[in-house]
């Protein structure tokens, strides 16, 4: 239970990992997580499912090292099992059958996180359009397996090594200032983008969705790590989210509890490395 049965290097630093995990993979969901653990006093991270084979009993992650956890998973091989493995987490993500045009808008390790969803809106005959964008070209990735499940796939890099020099937020917005419209966006990506994508749709009253990664640390909302302001409420992403309506979140409040671990965990991912 819990070995690696595939691992990928997609781009720098970033993994993709096959998991054989029969029971998670049973009850995935698009739109659900993963919280593992590698070494046995070793911290929980949360990962997005980024696909499932049910019949295979595999599920797939997606993760880039960014700290201590995730160095130390990257090292791990096919064959090696990791410690816990928990999921699926999470509400699914739930559209209404009623919507036809779809637009995705995901940036960096937020790429792979829209893929299960793409696919099923796919299956069911959904017209989707999508916007991928990374720092540079060695950044985007799964290009091809997005390309086919959509009707136009539009790529931004910062540095303009590949696609349009520029930001997500820059074809989000000439397309719907050239008069296309959407039932439904769905972003994901670092917290600055999502907000940045919500402040253009709200302008166009464009129903918006974002998927946050706030701290968590039980993932069943006991620990109250992963709560957010939606709206006047308090949430616990990890039961009541991840996915969320993008207008209601409180994005400043999001980054500013995102930030406040981060010395630590660059001490941490400095020793480590030492
Ligand atoms: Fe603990 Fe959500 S991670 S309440």
């Amino acid at each position: 239970m819990n070995e690696i049965v595939i691992k990928q290097n997609l781009a720098p630093n970033v993994w993709l990992m096959g998991i054989y995990s029969p029971q998670v993979a049973k009850k995935s969901n698009p739109g659900q997580f993963v919280i593992l653990r590698v070494a046995e006093n070793g911290e929980r991270i949360p990962l997005t499912i980024a696909d499932f084979d049910r019949e295979k009993g595999v599920v797939y992650i997606i993760f880039q090292v960014v700290g201590k956890t995730t160095s130390l998973l990257s090292q791990l091989n096919i064959g090696d099992r990791i410690i816990d493995f928990v999921g699926p987490l999470g509400m699914p993500y739930e559209h209404n059958p009623e919507d036809k045009n779809y637009l995705f808008v995901a940036g960096g390790l937020g790429i792979p996180a829209i893929f299960s969803k793409v696919k099923m809106l796919h299956s069911q005959g959904k017209n989707i359009d999508i916007i991928i964008g990374g720092r540079s070209k060695e950044n985007i990735f799964f290009e091809d397996e997005l390309k086919k499940y959509c009707n136009n796939l539009y790529i931004s890099t910062n540095d303009g090594s590949y696609g349009k020099k520029g930001f997500v937020t820059d074809i989000l917005n000439e397309l719907l200032e050239s008069g296309k419209r959407y039932d439904e966006i769905f972003a994901v990506g670092p917290v600055p983008m999502m907000k940045a994508v919500v402040d253009i749709t709200k302008k166009y009253q464009i129903k918006t969705l974002v998927s946050l990664n706030p701290i968590m640390v039980d993932g069943t909302g006991m620990c109250g790590g992963c709560r957010v302001k939606i709206g006047n409420e308090v949430k616990f992403a990890c039961v009541d989210g991840p996915i969320f309506d993008g207008f209601e979140v409180d994005f400043d409040g999001l980054m500013k509890r995102n930030s406040y671990y981060q010395d630590l965990e660059n001490i941490s991912y400095r020793e480590h490395k030492c």
